[in-house]
């Protein structure tokens, strides 16, 4: 496989040989998704305005993408703006869409040369119409890559994208396409924006806050949570290594007994059963 560059940065052997490392240690994550925060703290930390932060951020953004592509992790969600940050002064929201466009502009080629295929889930209409253009037009050139898919969650909250599905669900009924009674999860989760892909496996949040802040609320059911002190610009890919070794040496059982202290348990079963009926 090609070697992926989107940071200019050549890949150290140290850095390939510690992506092997991981690889071999157990599964990736098949997707991570990103609650990026930390920016404005980060900047203010500086004696700087929260631009700067911003801007800041998408050297991380960078990084995080190239190490993800590189390791072989499928999809990487990143969580750029949230419905709620429209409330935000408007020099801020309307430097966040200039950071977002010159970004865009800036990795198209790069993006389409190392295979990543860019989407993009949210309120886009309440985006200017220059910026959902220069979206649309990254989005379709990437169409057909299959490396990694990069998500950019944009004017996006979990209760939005519920709301959603629930509309077309209702629609569905009233039309009489399908009966109340057989509406269920699988049925929802089709209808959310996210369809078609997998539940993250890994969500990571910067800033230390232990928050989901209106991010993928139907999605995180089972997702493994990791959440650091580090602020978003400082956030690099040996950080993210360390979230990957957590995941890995985590016993997701999703609500069931694991199979390890089944066969382990000291206590006969029979004993534990006749423990509950005593
Ligand atoms: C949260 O930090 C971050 C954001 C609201 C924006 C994230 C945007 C970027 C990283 C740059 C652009 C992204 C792309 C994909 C090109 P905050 O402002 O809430 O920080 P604070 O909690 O310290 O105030």
């Amino acid at each position: 496989m090609e070697p992926i560059s989107l940071t200019n940065n050549k890949q150290t052997e140290a850095d390939k040989a510690k992506q092997k490392e991981i690889r071999q240690a157990g599964p990736l994550p098949e997707h991570i998704a990103v609650i990026m925060d930390g920016n404005g703290r980060w900047a203010k930390k500086k004696g700087n305005i929260r631009v700067f932060g911003h801007k800041a951020g998408v050297e991380s953004v960078r990084d995080i993408t190239e190490s993800c592509a590189q390791l072989g992790v499928g999809h990487l969600t990143l969580f750029a703006f949230s419905t709620e940050n429209w409330g935000r002064p408007s020099a801020e929201i309307n430097a966040l869409i200039k950071l977002l466009m010159s970004t865009l502009r800036k990795e198209a080629d790069n993006l389409d040369k190392n295979n990543i295929r860019l989407t993009a889930i949210g309120q886009l209409d309440r985006f200017p119409l220059e910026c959902r253009e220069l979206l649309q037009q990254v989005i379709d050139r990437t169409r057909d890559n299959d490396r990694m898919d990069l998500c950019l969650a944009l004017s996006y909250s979990g209760r939005w994208d519920i709301a959603e599905a629930t509309k077309i669900i209702g629609h569905r009924i009233k039309k009489g396409e399908i009966e109340p009674d057989e509406v269920n999860k699988e049925m929802i989760a089709a209808n959310m924006s996210t369809a078609g892909n997998p539940d993250p496996d890994l969500v990571i949040r910067t800033s230390g806050e232990f928050r989901i802040s209106n991010f993928f609320l139907w999605q995180l059911a089972y997702t493994e949570l990791y959440i650091t002190e580090t602020f978003w610009p400082d956030f690099r890919r040996d950080e993210l290594y360390n979230a990957i070794i957590s995941f890995q040496n985590r016993d997701r059982r999703y609500g069931k007994i694991d199979n390890h202290s089944q066969t382990q348990s000291r206590v006969p079963s029979n004993e534990v059963v006749s423990h509950i009926n005593s």
